[in-house]
């Protein structure tokens, strides 16, 4: 009996051993492959991540206000994105006003390709406006504006105190006179040039009566010069013209808005106070009516 019960421990043990073995090699297999690496935990756990930052991005839009401290670059950034419809919106406006008709017209010295006489004379705000764009019909010869007339002897008068006697050369013209003195001017200097110093005939303010060309009694060496407007005389006018109506009508440098190159000597008459608007606020009578 005994020797079998010793024949049989050493059976027993190495059983017990190897299903000890068995099991913890199985464990260590289940820890290994069903705990640490199961593909099913490792899927679950990517998709953890965008989740997480959509999360994010939901905070910063739809809880902008947070922390101020947050709030203030996102607003930032809400406010750049603002803009950027705006800004093409604009850049978008030039190229609609391109399309306009009235940049389908053909230009030639500023003057309408093919433009047929004026019929009626053009006010814009109850202002007459003669330009290169604007013209008087032939017909329109009213002669010498009355009120332009007295406004020009109240500037004269208030000149003749500072020591200066102006003389108006040249006023009302009639549309026939001005095609005598622009065919004139073509034919001596060439039209390129004629037309940007003399106006063809309709497109003269002197045909309206309210122009004045202003020089200075014994000073007529200045006449019709740019010289005239660097001196006393000159500059008198320029600092007081608007006082009694007038405006330099063709300011230097603006040749590009008026279609005239400088001229010291050109006065225009507005009625009212007009003359001292368009005056203060420095610009032409294009730019003053947005023509
Ligand atoms: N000299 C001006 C532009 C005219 O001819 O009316
Ligand atoms: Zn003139």
């Amino acid at each position: 009996m005994n020797s079998k019960s010793k024949k049989r421990s050493p059976i027993v043990l190495i059983a017990s051993i190897s299903a000890l073995l068995i099991v913890a090699i199985c464990g260590a297999v289940y820890y290994k492959y069903v705990v640490v690496e199961d593909p099913i935990a490792q899927q679950e756990n990517s998709e953890e991540q965008p989740a997480t930052e959509l999360d994010s991005k939901d905070e910063q839009t739809t809880e902008p206000d947070s922390t101020d401290e947050q709030s203030d670059p996102h607003q930032a950034s809400t406010s750049d994105k603002a803009e950027q419809p705006t800004s093409s919106t604009q850049t978008e406006k030039p190229d609609t006003s391109t399309n306009e008709p009235k940049d389908q017209v053909e230009l030639l010295n500023g003057y309408v390709v093919g433009q047929q006489p004026a019929t009626e004379p053009t006010y814009v705000n109850g202002i007459l406006i003669v330009n290169k764009k604007n013209p008087l019909p032939p017909t329109y010869n009213k002669g010498e504006d009355p009120k332009a007339k007295a406004a020009f002897e109240k500037m004269a008068a208030a000149a003749k105190n500072e020591g200066f006697e102006l003389v108006p050369f040249s006023g009302f013209r009639s549309y026939e006179y001005q095609t005598t003195l622009y065919d004139r001017y073509v034919n001596r200097d060439g039209k390129d040039a004629a037309d940007r110093y003399s106006a063809r005939p309709g497109y003269s303010e002197h045909q309206s009566g309210l122009a004045f060309d202003i020089g200075e009694k014994g000073r007529e060496d200045l006449w019709l010069t740019s010289a005239f407007g660097e001196s006393p005389a000159g500059k008198w006018l320029v600092e007081n013209a608007h006082k009694y109506g007038f405006i330099l009508r063709y300011p230097e440098g603006k040749e590009d808005v008026t279609g005239f190159m400088y001229e010291s000597w050109h006065f225009r008459y507005l009625e009212g106070d007009t003359a001292a608007k368009v005056y203060e606020a420095g610009v032409t009578l294009e730019e003053y009516l947005g023509v």
